[in-house]
């Protein structure tokens, strides 16, 4: 091969590039084991370095990784044991070696990659073993919207089929959910053509679960309107409070009625493989699909999810096609005919390792340990007389809770300015969330590096800034 063949390659540089690289990884994963005191935020050079034009000419792939590593230094990272912002994950180390490993190869999972796709779905078994979850498999997506969107496809296609190949016609379609679901659920109505006003958000309890009577009536109602209810979704695991839906009871509803059953379990649904919560999933074995984000509360980094449906071939029915340049081999659907993508990367890669390497046993125990800190911070709050919670226990992890500080006219623009003041404070990161129209710092626990005394760190942080009641001045 001539010399501009390997133009792009790193030649005789490699070795000196990769031990670089694994010399920056090692001291942030030494790092990541403890929190730092403050957030490194970009200096002058950095800044520099971010507004330079596109270089012509290359510079030394040393000097490359080593600017590449000021910036991620320099930016929020969700790995750090102290980030509780919305739901953040761990950037695994092993899933971030899978990473390495997969994007080296450049394995395209569309169709048939061999042994890669046998991974594939091996590791979806055994997700699906470790959930629960009785599948007869599923599919990796880059993200709990894109899952969502592919099990209310394959649900449209269920309740109105053909409607992929002559659209909606004059069917009315409807989707069920909690007034508290993700607003991906909405998204998928929009781009599936049920339209975000066919979204029946459902009113919820007093642990702000989705009430399966007022599910029923609704679906009674529209089927007497001449709507053609398509999907019921229990998210468990709300965004917002951490709340499961009961899934048993809306299970008896979506048999009444015969609609397709959907579990978003995009953040929350590894919590049933764990003994303590085990039992608020209970039905989970009756529902049709499933979503679940590896890249929340399974640890590794992003970007893995998965859809698991009880019967593959309703994948098929919405997204396979027949191409001439598509070849089926391999003995099962192509990843191409379940899935909305062509090219796929190897997502699949990081949660195998992840149950190779540690075990199903080591992944159950650190979402039962964040469970615990998420009890021991609702505990620890309410003991603290600055600080209000909301009047149920965290079902999962996430643990709201703002600062009512006595003569401070305004709570919420309190706590929205503590929020603020907290993030660039840079000890703790959080995130503020509105419930029933008050602003509440919103921590979420789904970082196995994360220890009682991180805990501690967050209402420390929280108790010193919130006593100042000019933060919102
Ligand atoms: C319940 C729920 N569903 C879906 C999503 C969307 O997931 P993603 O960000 O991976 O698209 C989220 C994100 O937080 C979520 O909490």
């Amino acid at each position: 091969m001539g010399d501009n063949a390997l133009s792009l390659s790193l030649g005789a540089r490699r070795e000196a590039a990769l031990a670089r690289t694994t010399e920056h990884v090692l001291r942030a994963w030494n790092e990541f084991d403890h929190a730092r005191d403050r957030e490194t935020v970009a200096d002058e050079d950095l800044e520099e370095l971010l507004a330079a034009s596109l270089p012509e000419h290359g510079s030394d792939v040393l000097e490359v990784i080593d600017q590449a590593t000021e910036v991620l230094d320099a930016s929020i990272a969700q790995s750090r044991p102290r980030y509780f912002a919305f739901i953040g994950s761990s950037g695994l180390e092993v899933g971030a070696l899978a990473d390495l490993l997969a994007h080296s190869y450049d394995t395209n999972l569309a169709v048939d990659a061999r042994a890669a796709t046998e991974l594939e779905w091996q590791a979806g078994r055994w997700l699906a073993q470790f959930l629960g979850f009785p599948a007869g498999t599923g599919t990796f997506t880059s993200g709990g919207t894109i899952s969502n969107i592919t099990a209310l496809a394959s649900a449209r296609e269920a309740a109105i089929p053909g409607a992929r190949e002559h659209g909606l016609g004059g069917a009315k379609p409807t989707v069920y959910c909690s007034t508290e679901a993700h607003y991906s659920i909405t998204r998928a109505a929009e781009v599936l053509g049920i339209g975000a006003a066919q979204v029946r958000a459902i009113g919820i309890d007093d642990e702000r679960r989705m009430r399966a009577d007022l599910l029923a009536e609704e679906i009674r109602r529209d089927r007497i309107k001449g709507y053609t209810p398509v999907a019921i979704v229990a998210t468990t695991g709300t965004t917002l409070t951490g709340a499961v839906d009961p899934i048993d009871a809306l299970a008896d509803v979506a048999q009444e009625f015969g609609v397709w059953l959907h579990v978003d379990g995009a953040y929350g649904l590894p919590a049933a493989a764990v003994a303590s919560r085990a039992h608020l999933f209970a039905g989970l074995e009756r529902v049709d699909s499933v979503t679940v984000d590896c890249h929340k509360w399974m640890f590794v980094p992003k970007a893995c999810s998965a859809v698991m449906v009880r019967d593959v071939a309703s994948l098929a029915k919405v997204f396979a096609h027949d191409e001439a340049y598509m070849p089926h081999a391999g003995g099962h659907f192509n990843a191409v005919d379940i899935t909305l993508e062509y090219s796929r990367p190897f997502r699949a890669l990081k949660l195998w390792m992840l149950f190779a390497v540690h075990g199903a046993a080591a992944v159950r125990e650190a979402v039962e340990r964040n469970c615990d800190e998420a009890q021991l911070l609702y505990d620890w709050v309410r003991a603290r007389p600055l600080f209000e919670t909301l009047e149920n226990r965290p079902q999962l992890s996430i643990v709201p809770f703002r600062a009512l500080v006595e003569g401070c006219e305004d709570p919420d623009a309190h706590n929205d300015a503590l929020c603020s003041a907290i993030q660039r404070d840079g000890r703790v990161y959080v995130s503020p969330a509105t419930i029933d129209g008050r602003v509440w710092l919103r921590p979420c626990f789904t970082n196995f590096r994360t220890t009682p005394e991180d805990v501690a760190a967050l209402l420390d942080v929280a108790e010193e800034l919130g006593r100042d009641c000019s933060l919102h001045a």
